[in-house]
């Protein structure tokens, strides 16, 4: 199997990919319970971020499970969908993000696989421009409206911001924010997994939005572009080239001392 789907926030049904069948896969980290099932032909892993049932909040996921058990289903391209805040006036709710960079603010979250040998994987160009260039293409051809780049900022949450941090993010250079993408890039890379994020717009930060954020708000933008999110996977996926000839494939070459 060469591609997985990791869900994020409002994008759990099973029934994205045809025929779901629900596994479990044991891996170092504990156990990870997935979906098998095709996508136009060909067989497609998909993993709801926040577990079946979205029970696991952003800072208990369990990131390195989750990217292990991919790795060893044979896992080679991993598009992923990630709700977030925008600070960016141009982007607005229901937005496509194509994520191209990040700054994490999280606090101490596991981010890497390895124990006591050292290694420093590049994060020049943390997401595969293969993938963003697949799904770039995707949403010229449906014509929606995504954005080809943004720099994302990953919280600890599981709070929303305050203004005055979505004010100091915006003086960073954060266009959106959210609490998932990190670890989950950084591991991909370190799997030496081509990753892409589509980061779509449910609200506008806080401080920028005018009242307050709620959960609610972010699943009902989901829900109203999922089908936009299935479609552009699946006008994506084909596009995928067979072969990698990204550097996502050689991350940990060079990258030990
Ligand atoms: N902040 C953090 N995470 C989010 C937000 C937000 O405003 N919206 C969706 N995910």
């Amino acid at each position: 199997m060469k591609v997985g789907i990791i869900g994020g926030s409002g994008i759990y049904d099973p029934n994205l990919i045809e025929n779901p069948k629900e596994k479990k896969v044991e891996t170092p980290y504990g156990a990870v319970h997935l979906f098998i099932g095709r996508w136009q032909g060909e067989e497609i892993a998909f993993l709801p971020r926040h577990g079946i049932g979205h029970q696991v909040p952003p800072h208990f996921i369990n990131y390195r499970g989750n990217i292990s058990a991919l790795k060893s289903l044979g896992v080679e391209r991993i598009l992923s969908t990630s709700a977030v805040g925008s600070l960016n006036s141009l982007m607005k709710p229901g937005d496509f993000v194509l994520l191209s960079q990040f700054i994490d603010f999280t606090k101490g979250r596991p981010t890497t696989f390895e124990g006591d040998r050292v290694v420093h994987v590049d994060m020049s160009e943390p997401y595969c421009p293969v993938l963003r260039a697949v799904l770039l293409e995707a949403a010229e051809n449906k014509g929606y409206r995504l954005h080809p780049e943004g720099v994302y900022i990953c919280t600890e949450g599981p709070r929303f911001e305050t203004p005055a941090e979505i004010k100091a993010f915006r003086l960073l250079g954060a266009d959106v924010v959210g609490m998932t993408n990190i670890p989950e890039v950084i591991l991909a890379r370190e799997a030496e997994i081509c990753y892409a994020s589509l980061a779509i717009v449910t609200n506008m930060a806080a401080g920028i939005s005018s009242g307050r954020i709620t959960a609610q708000e972010v699943n009902q933008i989901m829900n109203e572009v999922i089908n936009k999110v299935k479609e552009l996977f699946s006008f994506a996926i084909p596009q995928i080239p067979k072969t990698r000839t990204c550097f996502c494939k050689d991350a940990l070459k060079g990258a030990s001392p």
